[in-house]
């Protein structure tokens, strides 16, 4: 991507599949399986393939992330709670990251950002647990400096912004103030060391402001992508997503 004369590192792509793991439970069987929409995403040219193991198991069951793991040669990338449960499932499957997630029953999916005050002690420990197990870990959190501060403080490795609020705005200047809070951070959390990435409500369109931040390494989007497939083809959905991070 050329940006201000300057040629830009494509931003990456993680395609999210924990949709496609919905429809399946919904159908009771073993379709679409998972391991096929994993392995057409990687060979479009994702770098990684991320799914969020939920406590609820309401859509990813732990057969698949040992079986993603084992079986797909993208990135994988485990999203968990903090539970003790969840910690050790990660430790097993070894994803190439642990992105730890807020996790609330009632939610349809991961909405807020983590509450890293609250949850500070608990994090760091867990941040160091898989450290020592050389997993990296991102945190994914709400675009405000003090949290990218506190993230850095619990040694995570990277952030993953959360761009629910960026993507529900409505008025072109809530749109704006969002644009600039999720410039700010991932600036921030660059200068700390920290490396950035993002997702959440991301679509084909809406993405397309963010990748002139240069600090953004890589995008985590599913439920725009699967939607997209149902009309074109998962193939076609995430080449056409791949073009316009191009
Ligand atoms: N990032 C995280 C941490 C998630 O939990 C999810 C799934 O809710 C996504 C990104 C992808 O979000 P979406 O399906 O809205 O693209």
């Amino acid at each position: 991507m050329a940006f201000g004369g300057v040629q830009l590192p494509r931003t990456l792509l993680c395609v999210n599949i924990d949709h496609v793991a919905a429809l399946r439970e919904a159908g009771g069987g073993n379709e679409p399986d998972l391991l096929e929409v994993a392995a057409v995403c990687k060979d479009r040219g994702c770098n990684g393939i991320s799914t969020h193991l939920r406590e609820d198991r309401r859509h990813v069951q732990e057969r698949d992330v040992f079986a993603i793991k084992g079986r797909i040669i993208a990135k994988f990338y485990l999203e968990i709670g903090l539970s003790d449960e969840m910690i050790e499932i990660a430790k097993k499957v070894r994803p190439d990251r642990i992105t730890i997630v807020p996790e609330k029953r009632e939610e349809t999916t991961a909405e807020g950002g983590l509450d890293l005050g609250k949850h500070i002690s608990k994090i760091r420990d867990t941040v160091e647990l898989f450290r020592n197990e050389d997993i990296p870990v991102s945190l994914f959190l709400e675009p405000d400096m003090e949290t990218v501060d506190i993230c850095k403080e619990c040694g995570a490795d990277y952030i993953e912004i959360n761009t629910a609020s960026y993507c529900n705005a409505a008025q072109i200047t809530e749109v704006e103030g969002e644009i600039d809070r999720i410039y700010r951070a991932a600036d921030h959390a660059v200068k700390l060391g920290l490396k950035v990435n993002a997702g959440r409500g991301l679509n084909y369109r809406n993405v397309v402001p963010l990748l002139h931040a240069r600090e953004l390494l890589e995008v985590n989007i599913g439920h725009s992508i699967i939607s997209r497939s149902v009309f074109v083809g998962l193939a076609k959905a995430v080449d056409e997503m791949l073009e316009v991070l191009d």
